[in-house]
């Protein structure tokens, strides 16, 4: 078995993290959940992929037999997600795993927020554990408005179930990676947790603005209602979702970007940098 693990491997987040280990020369093993995704994982740079749904304690066991380091991303706004990351912990320790990176969040301790709340308590877990343990905490994604700049593109709007005018500081998903694989093959990073976030704070109005500039075009930031952003969001709409559009209606979602810029060794990307990549990308 690879030295490093990255569970979620198929997922966002995962695909990202085995990209930054490879350019790192590193070729983690990636758990995914189903058959169908080991390709995926491999794509990205995994060096080996595994299908283990975190729910089956046997099959975590042998896939992480002989790891040195686990970079465990639970699953996106899953009701169990504390209880299949102390799965994951706790089979961890059993089997002499002795470095653990958590993909936390930022704030995680937010009681009216359920998905950070249990990302508080898998903290919890971990400082209780025998394992020598970070936890990395992103802020909102700056990816997270791509799906928007489609829209834009057609109707000239960035829509959000939630206020214009709050707060968020978008991180680069790829500077999010970065810095994972920066605590995962370097020393010095245990028992600390570290905000993630982008070096911009802003609103969604000053992003539609941002948008606007790259399109050449005018975009406004529109607040949508639950029920019509419910009907687009199509595949899935978690039960966290609204408490979470609750809340970033009320406040937004800010940290600060010193600790990515401490990891990365320069100052992290901005989101204008990142909407352009995409925009050179597509
Ligand atoms: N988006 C953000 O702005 C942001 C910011 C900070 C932190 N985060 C955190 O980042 C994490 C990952 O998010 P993401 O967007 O990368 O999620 P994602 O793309 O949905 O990836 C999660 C992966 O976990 C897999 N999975 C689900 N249940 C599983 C199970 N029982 N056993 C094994 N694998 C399972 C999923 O497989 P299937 O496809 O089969 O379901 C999927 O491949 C989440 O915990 C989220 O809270 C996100």
């Amino acid at each position: 078995m690879n030295p490093i693990v990255v569970t979620g491997a198929a997922g966002m987040t995962g695909r990202a993290v085995l990209a930054a280990l490879a350019e790192r020369g590193v070729a983690a093993a990636g758990l995914v959940r189903r058959a169908e995704q080991i390709p995926l994982a491999v794509a990205a740079g995994a060096g080996r992929a595994v299908a283990v749904d975190l729910t089956d304690r046997a099959a975590l066991a042998d896939a992480i037999d002989g790891a040195a380091a686990i970079y465990h991303i639970p699953p996106n706004m899953h009701p169990a997600e504390h209880e299949l990351t102390r799965a994951v912990i706790e089979t961890a320790e059993r089997r002499g795993v002795t470095r653990f990176v958590l993909h936390s969040v930022l704030a995680p301790y937010l009681p009216e927020l359920p998905h950070h709340l249990r990302k508080a308590e898998s903290e919890r877990a971990l400082r209780r554990s025998s394992l020598v343990w970070t936890s990395l905490q992103p802020g909102w994604y700056a990816q997270n408005l791509l799906a928007q700049l489609l829209r834009a593109r057609g109707e000239g709007v960035v829509a959000m179930p939630y206020s214009v005018s709050t707060p968020f500081t978008p991180v680069d998903l790829a500077d999010v990676a970065q810095a994972a694989a920066i605590v995962l093959t370097e020393d010095g990073h245990g028992y600390a947790s570290y905000e993630l976030c982008g070096p911009d704070t802003l609103s969604t109005a000053e992003m539609a603005g941002i948008v606007g500039d790259l399109l050449g075009a005018p975009v406004r930031a529109e607040r949508e209602t639950v029920e019509r952003w419910r009907r687009s969001a199509q595949a899935r709409y978690p039960e966290g979702f609204e408490p979470m559009f609750a809340f970033y209606d009320r406040h937004g979602l800010a940290g600060n970007p010193r600790a990515l810029a401490m990891l990365l060794g320069r100052t992290p990307t901005d989101l204008r940098t990142v909407l352009a990549r995409h925009l050179g990308e597509g």
